[in-house]
């Protein structure tokens, strides 16, 4: 059994204080919630705020990125020991936007997913096609390219804690959602290339994500396909009860 994990990735919204009063609203909201994992992805400027307000509770706390380097001179980057030893616990690699405006590639995604398991870090990384190429018949080919890149030099006893995020570019902050059948067969690709790659029993415990467009009214539908093991939120998750009304789908 595959225990669900819901994550709201706030991208560059909120200040800390901001980021303080949400969690303040939203712990009340998901007291006593065990059956899903829960996980905060505040910007960097807000973990020092958001960590000690989650701590003891039911609600974990990740990055949004991370250098793959533990340390250096990377101007404006956050390394993974910087993460780690404030409690943060989760971390999300390769999201599109990153890919799209700051130059993220399968390779750059390979290594900071390597690094983030040396850290004993969650990663969550994410794939996913772009309109163009779900109607060049493409996505198969892309998420089955982007899974094998990304798992590169990766053995399958390490591969446990790694979550996939499976976010249809097109899908993303634009109200279009896949719909469950479309996102279930996806998540299958993905599933089938992680079983050729690491084996049947990893594929089979790994957890595929769906991200893109999830609101409280898809979430159900989305949330209670088998393939499909949890979601990874932007916009909807903003809001407290909103992102409360997700998690208890
Ligand atoms: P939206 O939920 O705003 O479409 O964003 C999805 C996303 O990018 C989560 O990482």
């Amino acid at each position: 059994m595959r225990k669900a994990l819901i994550a709201a990735n706030w991208k560059m919204y909120k200040t800390a204080a901001q980021a303080k009063e949400y969690v303040k609203a939203f712990l009340p909201l998901v007291t006593g919630h065990d059956r899903d994992e829960i996980v905060l992805c505040p910007s960097d400027t807000s973990l020092y705020t958001v960590i000690p307000a989650v701590t003891g509770s039911n609600v974990a706390v990740g990055g949004q990125n991370m250098h793959f380097a533990d340390e250096g001179a990377y101007t404006g980057e956050t390394s993974p020991v910087m993460l780690k030893t404030i409690g943060v616990t989760h971390v999300i690699i390769g999201h599109s936007e990153r890919r799209q405006y700051f130059n993220e590639t399968d390779e750059t995604v390979n290594k900071k997913l390597i690094t983030a398991l040396r850290h004993k870090l969650v990663p969550i990384v994410c794939i996913g096609e772009v309109l163009a190429e779900r109607e060049a018949g493409q996505t198969n080919d892309v998420l089955r390219r982007q899974t094998t890149l990304a798992f590169a030099g990766i053995k399958p006893e390490e591969a446990q804690p790694i979550v996939i995020a499976y976010e249809p570019v097109w899908a993303i902050g634009t109200g279009k959602t896949a719909t469950p059948e479309i996102a279930a067969e996806a998540h299958l690709t993905i599933r089938s290339e992680i079983a050729r790659l690491l084996g049947r029993e990893v594929a089979d415990n790994m957890r595929i994500l769906y991200g893109g467009s999830v609101k409280p009214d898809n979430a159900t539908a989305l949330l209670s396909q088998p393939e499909i093991d949890g979601a990874l939120v932007g916009g909807a998750s903003l809001d407290p009860q909103s992102f409360a009304k997700i998690v208890k789908y």
